[in-house]
């Protein structure tokens, strides 16, 4: 047997009912069932009707995760929970179900923060974070650049977006386009077919003035109303709308920023790994040019598979185990959910 810590994880902070099992660094399972489609016909995620699938989904979730893993709940040494930030009811949710497990097997309960959970879920794939790490986290609910010395208590936040986030701005974007939600994998699709230099659209806080107060920081708003504006224009003069040609500008865009001032951010704080996590680390000219741009630059870059890039309970096992290998002590069971939670409150 190995004395690496058993660590279940629950991660329940927006559409995803996700519970991972890992042992250290070695993922065993991963189950997910997601709510997804149930929102789909409104475009973004109904906050009620993820909570009420999170608590349909949660114990046959557990189950199939134990059930796959070979692992009997009495074996686990530890349970970890997103606690924040996301949605409360969501939140909820998983944090009941954590302390019940903790309570009820008296095991020790870790309340994480989802954030930094994205990050420590890389060393399931690529071992051992170096520190620090740079960490890129692009989603549907954030978009921050953050330099984590130690994942398990030291995240210091160097930027983050001013007003959308980089997913919202995909499936903004691709609603414009007619493209279903979520809009990401459908962009990164269509884009492959268009020249990423057929429409100039704007990278958001890269003026010399705007990098004076947001040198980290990132704004999608004005590109989205850029994409709107030049759509509606083709459509009022009667031309069609090169959709290819659209998602592809746009998507270079997104990833110009994003790597620009991610490596930027790597080399002023000498740092020489990068990390690039959330659903919209998936996406292929993302990946691209982040690879081309850290190899300029001597930075490693890791980006986790596109599984363990979208919200998923072995994320928060993972940072769980790391919580135990480390000594850090226990949540309390009165752990409250918290939406907001800061990114430097790694551990609650
Ligand atoms: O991390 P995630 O599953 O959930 C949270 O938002 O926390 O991220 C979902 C987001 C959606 O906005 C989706 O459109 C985007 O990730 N996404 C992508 C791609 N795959 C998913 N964006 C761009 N390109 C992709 N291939
Ligand atoms: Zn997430």
């Amino acid at each position: 047997m190995s004395d690496e810590p058993l660590v279940l994880g629950v991660e329940t902070s927006c559409d995803e009912t996700g519970v991972g099992i890992v042992r250290g660094e070695t993922l065993l399972v991963d189950a997910v069932a997601s709510s997804v489609e149930e929102h789909a016909r409104f475009g973004g995620v109904v906050p009620e009707v993820a909570s009420r699938a999170h608590l349909e989904a949660m114990a046959p979730t557990i189950e199939r995760a134990c059930q796959q893993a070979g692992v009997r709940l009495d074996d686990v040494d530890a349970i970890a929970v997103t606690s924040g930030p996301g949605l409360m009811g969501a939140l909820l949710v998983g944090v009941a179900a954590a302390k019940s497990l903790a309570l009820a097997l008296g095991k020790p309960l870790y309340g994480v923060n989802h954030l930094a959970a994205h990050v420590a879920v890389d060393q399931l794939e690529h071992g051992s974070l170096p520190e620090p790490t740079m960490a890129l986290l692009v989603s549907g609910g954030h978009s921050s650049l953050l330099l984590v010395p130690d994942v398990t208590h030291d995240i210091r936040p160097l930027g983050s977006t001013i007003d959308d986030a980089a997913g919202e701005a995909f499936d903004k974007v691709a609603r414009l386009l007619g493209l279903p939600f979520p809009g990401g994998p459908h962009i990164d699709r269509v884009a492959r077919e268009g020249q990423v230099d057929a429409i100039a659209f704007p990278r958001g806080l890269t003026r010399p003035r705007d990098l004076e107060r947001h040198r980290y920081d990132f704004s999608f708003s004005g590109l989205k109303t850029a994409v709107a504006r030049w759509v509606e224009s083709r459509e009022a003069a009667g031309e069609p709308v090169p959709v290819a040609d659209v998602a592809a500008s746009f998507q270079e865009a997104v990833a110009d920023v994003l790597t620009r001032k991610a490596v930027a951010a790597c080399r002023a704080e000498g740092v020489d790994a990068l990390l690039i996590g959330g659903g919209v680390a998936a996406n292929s000219r993302l990946r691209a040019m982040a690879q081309e741009r850290c190899d300029a630059a001597g930075v490693q870059l890791r980006v986790p598979r596109p599984g363990l890039c979208t919200d998923n309970g072995a994320m928060v096992a993972a940072l769980g185990a790391q919580m135990v290998r480390r000594g850090r002590t226990p949540s309390s069971l009165s752990l409250p959910a918290d939406s907001s939670m800061p990114v430097t409150t790694v551990l609650a």
